[in-house]
Formats: structure tokens, sequence, C-alpha cells
């Protein structure tokens, strides 16, 4: 990353979710120096301890420092634990925030922007690159302020004991700077492949748990096994780079200590020899050095931990920045039913990234309370009209009309709540049969929802079950069987009670008995509503007022089955083929 889009990412992190907490901060930068004050007074502490009490013997003394020297290390303790338990809070409130934010995002992205991207990648976005800013708040700014007041304290105190030794072992400083900045862009590199590669296992991971039916059917575990350690065994790769390159610091700067050490001890021979410095300075002199290690080894890897959090912060913006282009406009009206006709003029839309289009010249008129059927082949663009109603996806061209009201000018909350849509694949969450029918309508009360389910002729097998009601059902339903998840999916539709009803067929033949009682549903649940299905039974078509047929995006006929079966080439193939079968 460049340090240009590092320095952005770090100002936005810090304008828009630490310095709200800059009070905070704040208390711990008093409690680092209180750190730091008492670091060195533990070293400066055995100058007096060699003078007074070994070279002079003084009684008081020898009770007095050695209670000092209890007293600066509790007072170093206690202010570093409360330092921590500040920025450990402010942490964990930004990583809450963030993690907040991109929930929120992802809940109010577009639909094909979400697509764009595998579930996983959010995973590892919402979990490690969070993560990686909070260490960032929490450890990394805690480290900046006390190392470098304990440095600076305990430089002091080195030229206070002796300048010539202090400005020697000034010396050595800029060399362990230079080691940290190259070990902080090489541990850069390492950290985005590291991230990446986290992506791709949760991505991976989502697809494994997924299709875990699909994977022993085809008796696909070895070769699952072995793709999964591939990405495993990666992943420990960059992982070793990354923790390598940070403790590279290590042993460098552990010879350069004990060369310093080493050549000021050899200096302070000759000083001490010659009466130019006492034993008490020296000593003193040696721990302020030793205990200077510490920070000086912690401030060299800082800028790792700062870039890292940095590149976490970016990741996590680029999702917060996500501008949906579908989205609700407070100023606009709210759409009025009146009789609920549908107009489709010339509607065009083409999927993103891809050529061609996937419905082209859509010119429809549905009136009220009718009931539209869609048929074609597979892949002729009859989810694509439907989808098109609730804009998850807008046209390319042309217009869609409720009660002459163009969709795209009335407010999306309008829209979507008076349409229902049962869709082709449905989507149920793993809680129970009540939460999900009342997901329609939060506060609906049980007879709502019982009339609902008697509607969608759901009732007996929902009594059948072992709560009843209150039975989990299991990820997207699988304690379910099919005709009966499509039962709670027409259930909850009913209960949501919206003049205009999408209705995406199940493929999936159910049983004779299954399959009346999911047609009564549909009965129950069309009724009076202005309704547009892709119809897959022959009973569903037979009864639709209008029949439009596509083929490969355009609508080359319509009319009644009576009608078409005389005119349509096409429709009398497509019912010859599939719908009678
Ligand atoms: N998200 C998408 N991105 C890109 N292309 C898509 C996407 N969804 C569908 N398509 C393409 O658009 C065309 C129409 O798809 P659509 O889902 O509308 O077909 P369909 O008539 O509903 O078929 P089926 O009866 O199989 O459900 C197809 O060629 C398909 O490949
Ligand atoms: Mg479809």
């Amino acid at each position: 990353m460049e340090f240009t889009v590092l320095k952005k990412n770090l100002s936005r992190l810090y304008y828009s979710y630490v310095k709200k907490y800059i009070k905070q901060i704040l208390v711990s930068l008093l409690l680092s120096i209180v750190v730091a004050g008492s670091t060195a007074a533990i070293a400066w502490l055995l100058d007096p301890a060699i003078e007074k009490m070994f070279i002079q013997q003084d009684k008081t003394m020898m009770i007095l420092i050695p209670i000092a020297i209890i007293l600066s290390f509790a007072g170093k303790g206690t202010a570093l634990y409360f330092a921590r338990v500040v920025l450990i809070k402010v942490g964990s409130q930004i990583v809450f925030t963030l993690q907040k934010e991109v929930a929120s995002s992802i809940l109010t992205s577009d639909v094909h922007q979400l697509e764009s991207k595998h579930s996983g990648q959010y995973l590892s976005h919402i979990q490690f690159d969070v993560g990686q800013v909070n260490q960032l708040v929490s450890t990394g700014v805690l480290n900046i302020m006390k190392d470098t007041f304990t440095l600076i304290v305990l430089v002091a105190l080195m030229f206070y004991q002796n300048w010539k030794l202090a400005f020697f072992a000034l010396l050595m400083m800029p060399l362990a700077a230079i080691v940290a900045k190259s070990l902080g862009k090489r541990v850069g590199k390492a950290t985005k492949e590291s991230i990446l590669l986290n992506a791709n296992l949760s991505s991976y991971l989502v697809e494994m748990l997924k299709g875990s039916r699909m994977i022993k059917m085809f008796q696909r575990e070895k070769f699952e096994l072995d793709r999964s350690s591939k990405i495993l065994e990666e992943n420990m790769h960059i992982r070793n780079k990354v923790a390598f390159i940070m403790i590279r610091a290590t042993p460098i700067m552990e010879l350069l200590t004990g060369i310093m050490i080493a050549g000021f001890i050899y200096y302070s021979g000759f000083m001490i020899r010659s009466g130019e410095m006492g034993i008490n300075n020296f000593f003193s002199f040696l721990t302020a050095m030793m205990l200077a290690y510490q920070p000086i080894r912690s401030l060299a890897t800082i800028n790792m931990l700062i870039y890292q959090g940095g590149a976490g912060a970016e990741r996590v913006f680029k999702i917060l920045d996500l501008k949906p282009n579908i989205k609700e406009e407070s100023s606009l009206s709210n759409l009025k039913i009146n009789t609920g006709d549908i107009e489709f003029r010339n509607v065009s839309f083409v999927y993103p990234k891809t050529n061609d289009a996937a419905i082209k010249d859509i010119n429809i008129t549905i009136k009220g309370g009718s009931t539209a059927a869609f048929v074609g082949h597979s892949g002729a663009g009859k989810s694509t009209i439907i989808n098109l109603l609730p804009r998850f996806f807008d046209p390319k061209q042309g217009e869609i009309e409720i009660d002459k009201q163009n969709i795209i000018n009335v407010t999306l909350s309008s829209l979507r709540k008076n349409i229902s849509m049962v869709s082709q694949d449905i989507i149920l969450f793993d809680d129970t049969v009540r939460a999900n029918i009342a997901y329609a309508k939060l506060d609906a009360s049980n007879e709502e929802i019982e009339k609902a389910c008697d509607f969608a002729a759901a009732t007996d097998f929902i009594k059948d079950l072992p709560a009843s009601y209150e039975t989990m059902i299991g990820e997207n339903g699988i304690k379910l069987s099919g005709g009966q998840k499509q039962r709670v999916s027409i259930a909850r539709a009913i209960l949501k009670n919206s003049p205009i009803i999408l209705l995406d067929e199940a493929t999936s033949s159910l049983d004779s008995e299954s399959e009346e009682k999911v047609q009564n549903a549909i009965i129950n649940l069309t009724k009076n509503k202005t309704t547009l299905v892709i119809a897959h039974r022959l009973s569903t078509i037979i009864r639709a007022d209008r029949i439009f047929v596509l083929n490969k995006g355009k609508i080359i006929d319509t009319g009644t089955h009576d009608q078409l079966l005389k005119n349509s080439t096409i429709y009398k193939n497509l019912y010859s083929k599939q719908l009678s079968a």
C-alpha cells in the first residue's frame, strides 16, 4: 500500500472513529507518563541504593529505598493495567462500530454489488480486517505512547548519569530505525497476501459447508480434503512468513543491545578507573539501558502494526463506501395502489459483466387483480422480468409503472411493501416456523399467523412438527420437505398481504397430494391480487388470465391457453414437451 493511501486511511480511521475517544486516549497518555516515570525511577533508584546502602551503609535508606522500589513497580503495573483497560475498551467499541457499519452497508447494498463477491470474503472483512484495526487501536496506540515516553525518560536518565556514555548509546539508535523500516515494508507485503488467503479460506469453507450433501453424493471427500489442505497449507506458510518477519527484529535488536552493552562496559571501565564516574552511576545507567531495550524493540515493530491496521481499515472502508445505485430517496412520494395495474414499456435489461440482454423490448400490460403467467424455456428471462419489479435491478432501458407511477419515482419501501415474492429458491432462516412466517409482519398476532398457515395449507404439517410452530427448521429450512418449505414461504407471503404477488414456481415436482395442497395455497395467495407467475404447472397456466411466451429474452406470443395452443408453435412445443409431462 502506498504511503499516501495509508495516510488517508489512517486519518479517516482517526477522524471518524478514534477521535471521539480522545478523552480516553488522553487518560491513557497520562497513565503512560506514569509508566515511563516509574520505569525510570526503578533505574534511578539503583544510584542511591548503591551509594547510600552499600557504600555509606545508611540505616534509614536501607528501608526507604527497597520500599521506593516496590512502590515504583506497583505504580508501573497499576498504571499500565489501567491504560490497557481504557484502550481495550476503546478498541472493542471501534470494532463494534465498524462491524455494525459493515453489516448495515451489506444490508443496504444492491443485489449485484453483493453478488460480485463471495460471501466468505465478507466474513473475512467483518472478522479479520476489523480485528487488525482493533490491534492497531488497542495495542498500537498504547505502545506508541508508553514506549516513546519510557524511552525519552530513560535516555534522559542516561544523560543525567553520564552524558558521554549516553551519547555513545544514542549513536546506535538510528541503526535500529533502519532495520525496522525495511522489515515494515516486507511485513506489509506478506500481510496483504495473508489477507487474500484468509478471504479465500472463508469462501472455501462456506462452499464446503453448503455443499456437504453434494460432496457426499459425488464422493469427493478426498478431493475436497486435498483442496482444503492446499488452502490451509498456503495459509500456514504465509502465517509463518508474517510471524518470521515480525520476529526478525528481535535477534538483530538483541545483537545491537549486546554490542552496546559490551562497548559500554569496556568504556566505563576506563571512566571508573580514572574517577570520572562512580560505581552507582554505572549501575543506574546500565539498568536504564537494559530497560530501554523493550521500548526500542516495540517501537521498531510499531510500523508493522500501523501498516496492518491501515490495510485492514482500507478493506473495511471499501465495503462502507459501496454506494447503492438503487436506494431509498426519502424525497420521493410513496407508491399509491389503486387497482394494481402493471405496465412494462420497452424494457430491456443486461446483467452486469454480460454482453447479451437477458430481456429485450418487453411491452406488457397486466390489469389489476388479474394473473399473468410467463412461460418459456429455461434461461428465457422469466425470473429476470419478475426481479425488475421490486427493483433488485433497474432496467437498462424502458419504464415499469404500477398504477401509472414509474417505480423509480416512488420510495423503495412503499414499492417493496406492496409486493410479495415467492421465489424459485425458497429462503428461510434458521429459526422457528413461527418466526419465519412472522418475518413478513413482525407484530403479527398468533391468530394472523395461524390463519395464514390455514390458507397456505400448512397447518396440518406444522401441527405434526415436534414443537409445532416453535420448531426450529434448521439452516435454510433443511428440516422441512420441499413442499413444506414452499407452503411456509407461501404462508409468509399471505401474511404480508400485499396487492401484487410475484410467484416463481419451483420446478421440482411434488407428489399429487402435496401438489394439490400447494396449488390451493397459491390460489388463496393470489386471490384478487395482481399476480405475475412464472408457471411450470399446467394448472397454474390454465388459470392465468393471460399468458406471455418468452423466448431468448423476448415476448413472442401472448394469449390465453386455448388461443396459444392454436397460434403459437413454441407454446405448443413447450406444452407437449414439458407442461403435460
Ligand atoms: N445474476 C446474473 N448474472 C448474469 N447473468 C444472469 C444472471 N441471472 C441470470 N442470468 C442470465 O440471464 C438469462 C435469463 O435468466 P433467467 O433467470 O431470467 O431465466 P429463467 O427464464 O428464469 O430460467 P429458468 O426457467 O431456468 O428459471 C440467462 O441466460 C442467464 O444466464
Ligand atoms: Mg427462473
